[in-house]
C-alpha cells in the first residue's frame, strides 16, 4: 500500500490514509510517501510496516544502529535529535490538551542521545538475545545496543554467545544487564532453577561483574560482586540489581535539581519514592520528608542511604501509598507522586486530592496515565511541565508537572 504521511500517533509513528482508513507506519515523517505491507488491519486503522520511502522528508537522516526499524527499542533515530524532541513535546502537549493544559512545554534534552542506558531487560529467542520486534513478541538478536552504555553491550555480546553456545534459550526467558562505572551486574530470568553453569560467562566478564539467577520471583547470588557502588551529588550510593533507579543519569541530576527548586514547602511527603536517593536530597535541601516506597529492597536501600548520609529529617515508610498516604497529613505540605507507568490508583487520587496539599509534583513515564490521574484531581490545577528526556531516541520520556490548588 502506498500512503503520504500526515502527522504522528501516539508514540511517534507516522499517520496516513489509504482510502480513508487510518494508517499508522513507524519511523516514517511527515510530508513523505511511503510504500508499506500491513502488519494488521481492523475496520477502523490500518498497521503498516514501512518496505519504502518513495518520496523522502529532508529531515531524513541516517540511523546509526544496525538493527534500527527491526528492534523494537529505539522509534527516532531516523530523525535528527532536535526534530525527535519537537515530535515528543507535540505529543505530549496534544495528550496533555485533554487534562484542559492551554501552556508552554519546557524541554530538557538528554545530555547524552545515546550511551545513555545503565540498565538494560533483554528477552531469549531462538536466535539468541535482543529486544521484542516493535508490534511483535518476535525478539530481534542483537549483538550491541547503541543506547546503553558501552559495557553493558560488551556483556551483551558475551551474554548471547553464551547462550546460544550452551543451547539454554528454553530455559532463560530474560536477562537485566546493569552497570555502573567498571562494575556490572546481569540477572539471569530462567524457568528452572540450578540448570545454568555461569562458572563461563563469569570468567569471560571478570571479577568486576555479578551473577545473579530469578526464579519465581526469587533472585539468588551466584558469582561476583553482589552490588553496585557510585557517588551522586557528593552521596556513596549502593545498589542491587533488582530495586528501582533511573536509567540515565545525565538526565537524573537535571531532573531531581528541578524538583528540588520546585519545592517552596518545608515539608514534602515523597510518594513512590523507590531507593530513596530524592529524599535524600531533599532532607539535605532542609526540608522535612516523609516518603513512602512499596518495594521491600528499595525501602532497604533508602533506609541504608538515609543512615550512611547521618540524614535525621526523613522518615521512610514502607508500604503501598494507597494505604500508607491517608494517614498522613498532607496539609499545606508538598507532595510528590512518581508511580509505574500505569500510573496512581483511583485511592490515591482520591486522598491527594482531598488531602490540602499547597502542590503536587507529579513525575510521570506515561503521558497517557499522567493525564487520567490529573483529570480526577479536580481541586488542582496544571500550572507547569517539563519534558526530561530521559530515554532518547525511544518513543517514552519523563514528564513534571506541577499543580497548584484550583483555587490560587
Ligand atoms: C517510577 S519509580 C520511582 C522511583 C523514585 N521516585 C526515583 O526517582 O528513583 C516507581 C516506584 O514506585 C514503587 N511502587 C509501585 N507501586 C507502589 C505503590 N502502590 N505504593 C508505593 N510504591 C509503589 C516501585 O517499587 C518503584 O520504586
Amino acid at each position: 500500500m502506498i500512503t503520504k504521511i500526515e502527522d504522528y500517533g501516539y508514540d511517534g509513528e507516522g499517520v496516513g490514509k489509504v482510502n480513508g482508513k487510518v494508517c499508522f507506519v513507524p519511523f516514517t515523517i511527515i510530508g513523505e510517501k511511503i510504500a508499506f505491507d500491513v502488519v494488521k488491519e481492523n475496520s477502523t486503522f490500518i498497521k503498516g510496516k514501512l518496505s519504502k520511502v518513495i518520496e523522502k522528508a529532508s529531515e531524513r537522516s541516517l540511523p546509526r544502529c544496525e538493527y534500527f526499524g527491526r528492534c523494537g527499542g529505539c522509534a527516532y533515530q531516523h530523525l535528527s535529535y532536535e526534530n525527535e524532541l519537537d515530535i515528543k513535546k507535540t505529543l505530549l502537549l496534544r495528550q496533555l490538551k485533554k487534562a484542559g493544559f492551554a501552556g508552554q512545554i519546557e524541554v530538557i534534552a538528554s545530555p547524552q542521545e545515546y550511551n545513555y542506558r545503565n540498565k538494560v531487560r533483554l528477552f531469549v529467542g531462538h536466535d539468541g538475545v535482543g529486544y521484542k520486534e516493535r508490534e511483535s513478541s518476535n525478539i530481534c538478536s542483537i549483538s550491541h545496543c547503541e543506547i546503553a552504555e558501552s559495557m553493558i553491550s560488551s556483556a551483551l555480546s558475551y551474554t548471547n554467545e553464551y547462550i546460544k553456545n550452551n543451547k539454554l534459550q528454553n530455559i532463560i526467558d530474560s536477562i537485566v544487564i546493569r552497570c555502573e562505572g567498571e562494575n556490572g551486574l546481569i540477572n539471569f530470568f530462567v524457568k528452572k532453577e540450578n540448570v545454568c553453569n555461569y562458572q563461563g560467562i563469569y570468567l569471560v566478564l571478570g571479577e568486576n561483574w555479578g551473577i545473579f539467577e530469578t526464579c519465581k520471583d526469587k533472585t539468588y547470588h551466584k558469582l561476583g560482586i553482589k552490588e553496585l557502588q557510585t557517588s551522586e551529588f557528593g552521596l556513596k550510593l549502593e545498589y542491587n540489581v533488582c530495586s528501582f533507579h533511573q536509567v540515565n543519569r545525565y538526565i537524573e541530576k537535571l531532573l531531581y535539581q528541578k524538583v528540588i527548586e520546585s519545592v517552596s514547602e518545608i515539608s514534602v511527603v515523597n510518594c513512590y519514592s523507590g531507593a530513596g536517593l530524592l529524599s535524600v536530597l531533599l532532607a539535605k535541601a532542609g526540608k522535612n520528608v516523609e516518603a513512602i516506597e512499596l518495594g521491600e529492597t528499595e525501602h532497604r536501600e533508602a533506609e541504608r542511604l538515609k543512615d550512611k548520609n547521618n540524614i535525621k529529617n526523613l522518615k521512610n515508610y514502607q508500604g503501598d501509598c494507597q494505604i500508607v498516604l491517608p494517614k498522613l497529613d498532607c496539609k499545606d505540605k508538598t507532595i510528590i507522586v512518581d508511580p509505574p507507568r500505569n500510573g496512581m490508583s483511583k485511592g490515591v487520587s482520591t486522598t491527594l486530592n482531598e488531602c490540602g496539599a499547597r502542590q503536587i509534583i507529579y513525575i510521570s513515564c506515561n503521558s497517557a496515565s499522567l493525564v487520567r490521574d490529573i483529570n480526577l484531581l479536580k481541586n488542582y490545577k496544571l500550572k507547569k511541565v517539563y519534558l526530561f528526556d530521559m530515554f532518547a531516541r525511544t518513543g517514552e520520556y519523563e514528564c513534571l508537572c506541577l499543580l497548584s490548588p484550583i483555587n490560587d
